[in-house]
């Protein structure tokens, strides 16, 4: 998969070149590129943003270097997915990083200041998908952290990347609860236990326990998300719980 990201602050993206992703990257199961939005200005100032039409608090990313910066990038016969975090943007989640994580090229453009002249988006439409995307209700001040967010949900969901493909299908979110809690050694820790039956070495009993244990963490902290599942996901046994 082919990922390049545009941002006046190349320097906040370097942690992708850290840890898993940067080994992915490495091993050439990701060909992963940031580019300063300042490449496309042509001003002694390499000008970003201006004052809102209409009048209003705070700046607005000017058209001109996003429209070149996207003519240099994007090859018209192949054209990216175009990723444009915002907080008005559609709610992140793993059911999107499944999506985005099936496509050939995606693009991130990271606005700052109060967001990208909204004629830059339309005109993109013209030529490729075009997602606004949020991680949350809340605010940031631009867009890169999103970024990192979403690279590295996405990324770990090509295959190839991650070693066990059995973490995937038992982590948090796969199957619509969260994950139950895990342990290790030693059997007791400061006279806290590890729970019996995960010691047992009963395989049907752990699956059970574990199950179970998710099924009340969901409730406890995401019933929004038990709410949700469609009927046939839950067994008799898991409505027992
Ligand atoms: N940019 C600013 N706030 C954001 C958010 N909540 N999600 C994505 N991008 C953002």
């Amino acid at each position: 998969m082919r990922i390049d990201v545009v941002t006046v602050f190349p320097e906040y993206l370097a942690p992708l070149n850290l840890s898993l992703i940067g080994r992915a990257a490495d091993r050439g199961l990701i060909d992963l590129a940031v580019h300063d939005l300042r490449t496309w200005t042509h001003d002694v100032h390499r000008t970003v943003d201006d004052s809102p039409a209409g009048g209003g608090a705070g700046m607005i990313m000017r058209p001109e270097p996003w429209g070149e910066a996207f003519d240099a990038l994007v090859e018209p016969a192949t054209p990216p997915h175009l990723l444009v975090p915002s907080p008005a943007g559609v709610r992140f989640d793993q059911s999107m990083a499944r999506d985005l994580a099936t496509q050939r090229h995606l693009m991130f453009a990271c606005g700052r200041y109060e967001g990208i002249d909204q004629r830059v988006l339309d005109e993109a439409r013209q030529t490729m998908t075009v997602t606004e995307v949020s991680l949350g209700d809340y605010v940031l001040f631009g867009g890169e952290v999103a970024v990192l967010a979403i690279v590295e949900a996405v990324t770990r969901l090509i295959p190839g990347v991650l070693g066990n493909a059995e973490s995937l299908a038992e982590e948090s979110h796969n199957d619509g609860l969260l994950e139950a809690p895990g342990y290790t050694k030693p059997a007791v820790w400061r006279d806290r236990p590890v729970p019996d039956v995960l010691l047992s070495g009963h395989h049907a009993k752990i699956a059970r326990w574990r199950r179970d244990q998710a099924l009340l963490r969901t409730a406890q902290f995401r019933p929004d998300m038990l709410a949700g599942l469609p009927d046939e996901a839950l067994s008799k046994a898991d409505r027992a719980v």
